[in-house]
């Protein structure tokens, strides 16, 4: 069994050291952003980072938006470019709001961070009201190529020591049996940005163009969306 503290603590550092993380162009940020419901009422984000996606959500419906996230650091960079949301230091396995008090979950590749991720999701399922959304959107362990960035880990400087790729129909059956209703998969292959993949760029194009057939086994992220 992986030591969730260990974890947590190194993922912490790791992520206390970075001032940016921002790997997507807009373009493909927005067509996430519009495969998925818009956020309304009370909002929470998990693991938001420095607000990659937050930076192109629409707020309009929002009563409140809040961004947790591990790092302070990234935080203050959230907070910086906008202020109009709230920010919380704090860990997305151990939530610490009223129950049933929130409208809507996101969480953008932060689960699969997480060595602890059914305390989120059942941290999450509490604190949603009725009908209440949870979103999240995950690198999928499926996806052909992700075997072949796992052995080039190391060389890549790309993922932190202890992320994971999920399963998506794990990950569908444990939002299940949790009792989310609506449980929704849909597959994608988003965009990098060129500084972020580097000089495995070549590489990394050739697999992305075969990521692009459709399904579990071609696409490398998944979005679920699903409902209390
Ligand atoms: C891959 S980044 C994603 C950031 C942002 N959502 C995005 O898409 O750019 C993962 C984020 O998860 C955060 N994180 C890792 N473990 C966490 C935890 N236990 N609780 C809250 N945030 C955590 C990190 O600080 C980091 O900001």
């Amino acid at each position: 069994m992986r030591d969730s503290i260990k974890i947590t603590t190194k993922e912490k550092e790791y992520w206390e050291n970075k001032e940016e993380f921002d790997w997507m162009p807009k373009k493909g940020i927005l067509e996430i952003l519009r495969k998925i419901p818009r956020p309304w009422g009370h909002v929470v984000e998990l693991c938001a980072g420095s607000g990659m996606f937050t930076r192109y959500v629409d707020f309009r419906n929002c009563n409140t938006y809040t961004c947790l996230d591990i790092s302070q650091r990234l935080l203050d960079k959230l907070k910086f470019s906008l202020p109009q949301v709230n920010i919380l230091l704090g860990d997305a396995q151990n939530l610490n709001f009223k129950e049933k008090s929130i409208d809507c979950v996101y969480i953008y590749a932060g689960l699969h961070h997480l060595p602890r991720l059914d305390s989120c999701l059942l941290g999450s399922y509490k604190i949603l009201k009725a009908e209440g959304k949870f979103i999240c959107f995950e690198p999928n362990a499926d996806c052909f190529y992700r075997f072949i960035m796992l052995k080039l880990r190391g060389l890549l400087g790309l993922y932190t020591e202890d992320e994971v790729f999920l399963n998506p129909l794990a990950i569908t059956g444990k939002l299940n049996s949790i009792g989310f209703k609506n449980v929704k998969i849909k597959y994608v292959t988003p965009s990098y940005k060129l500084k972020h993949i580097g000089i495995l760029y070549p590489l990394f194009i050739i697999m992305k163009l075969i990521a692009l057939l459709p399904g579990r086994r071609f696409q490398s992220f998944f979005i679920i969306t699903c409902e209390k």
